[in-house]
């Protein structure tokens, strides 16, 4: 769908690395070129027109993301450098003030970097204690083994709602509805989600969501922050500066700015922030519904094919996102996509920043074919036509 809106497809490549980053349309670079070209003024600090206007802009793309992910206010939108980024202010900047001695927090194993280390460090400072919740064979998550693990000291799960390895879409609704029952705190990383499919904040009941704009088609140094208003209010910022404070004196007393500003300190990447906007209008326009619909029709597609070829292990067959991880046997992973390479076909070999889930998948190393809207059937044939090589060993010596 859409091809021709992006220049990277024009080039002979084909590009399935989309859980690391997304292709950009042409309208993003357009956009952000608008700006710095013809009225690249800070936001919220100028009493001229072009600043003016960036301000409306900036506001324009915050309330676009709350019509998006459907916030109840605008305030509860706060724009940041990526999803690592929100996670580590919603976990340093909310939790590290709200738990103590001994409290729990629930991850699992197959959850990326940016939503375990953050959490080790805070475990750390105040001697908290992480656990993991059992996956299934099929490396999932089930209410009942999150149960399993649930007791009174448990004060927050934070969880990937697609993960970026196995990408296995989790219940978070039956989740958070059960999570709030027993008063925990929910924290969803929608980075590999977001992008895919629709996400009703209010409905689903999410505490915090955190998620990135450059897997969605948008810039790279721009994230997400959601949060519950009343959370959010209770939330401390991690950074100071210009742009969050009313007043500060040298006696040391300080104001500090509402929401959202509180906790956007310093020149935010207002480029960014305009192209963001766009982008999710180009999103509406195709409508989210449709990719996701298409893309579970090319994973399944993908997924009947590579099943054909005895020499590839599949190792999330029974996912449903877009997000397929093989490994071909007696193939390193790295050899594996260096071969593809040779092809054009873009992959991600490794471990792909979710290191600790070796210790379930039993290998560290795999190949991660990560689908979007703009890939077709026609790519998915040659990958397998590469794949189905029979000199493929001779190939990679
Ligand atoms: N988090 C990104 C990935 O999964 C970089 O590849």
């Amino acid at each position: 769908m859409n091809r021709e809106d992006f220049y990277m497809l024009n080039e002979d490549i084909i590009y399935f690395d989309n859980g690391a980053t997304s292709l950009k349309p042409k309208i993003l670079s357009e956009i952000t070129s608008d700006y710095y070209n013809k009225y690249s003024a800070n936001a919220h600090r100028g009493d001229y027109d072009i600043s003016l206007k960036v301000d409306n802009k900036f506001e324009h793309t915050r309330n676009l993301v709350k019509q998006f992910i459907n916030a109840k206010e605008k305030d509860e939108i706060i724009f940041t450098s990526g999803t690592t980024d929100s996670l580590n202010k919603i976990i340093f900047g909310y939790f590290k003030n709200v738990l103590s001695n001994e409290d729990e927090i629930i991850i699992t194993k197959s959850e990326h970097a940016s939503n375990v280390l953050p959490w080790y460090e805070l475990a750390e400072l105040l001697n908290l204690n992480i656990k993991y919740i059992d996956l299934t064979d099929n490396y999932e998550v089930t209410l009942n083994n999150l149960k399993q693990i649930i007791t009174d000291k448990t004060k927050v799960i934070s969880l990937a709602h697609i993960t970026n390895v196995i990408g296995d879409v989790r219940p978070i609704e039956e989740i958070i509805k059960y999570a709030h029952e027993l008063n925990i705190l929910v924290v969803i990383d929608g980075a590999q989600s977001v992008p895919h499919m629709i996400i009703d904040v209010q409905k689903l009941d999410i505490d915090f969501l955190a998620f990135s704009a450059h897997k969605m088609y948008g810039p790279t140094g721009l994230g997400i922050l959601y949060g519950k208003k009343c959370l959010l209010r209770n939330m401390k910022p991690i950074i100071f500066g210009g742009g969050m404070n009313a007043s500060f004196s040298s006696d040391k007393t300080r104001i500090y700015s509402d929401l959202p500003y509180i906790l956007e300190a310093g020149t935010q990447n207002i480029a960014g922030v305009i192209g963001f906007g766009k982008i999710i209008e180009y999103i509406n326009d195709i409508g989210l519904n449709k990719i996701e619909e298409y893309e579970k029709e090319l994973r399944i597609y993908a997924i009947n094919k590579l099943k054909q070829n005895n020499n590839i292990i599949i190792y999330n067959a029974n996912a449903t996102s877009g997000i397929i991880t093989i490994n071909y046997k007696d193939i390193f992973a790295q050899d594996l996509a260096i071969y593809l390479n040779k092809y054009k076909i873009c992959v991600r070999a490794g471990n792909h920043c979710a290191k600790i889930l070796q210790d379930e998948l039993k290998i560290k190393n795999t190949v991660r074919i990560s689908l979007a809207f703009y890939n077709t059937k026609k790519e998915i044939d040659k990958l397998i036509e590469i794949l189905n090589n029979p000199n493929i060993k001779q190939e990679i010596i």
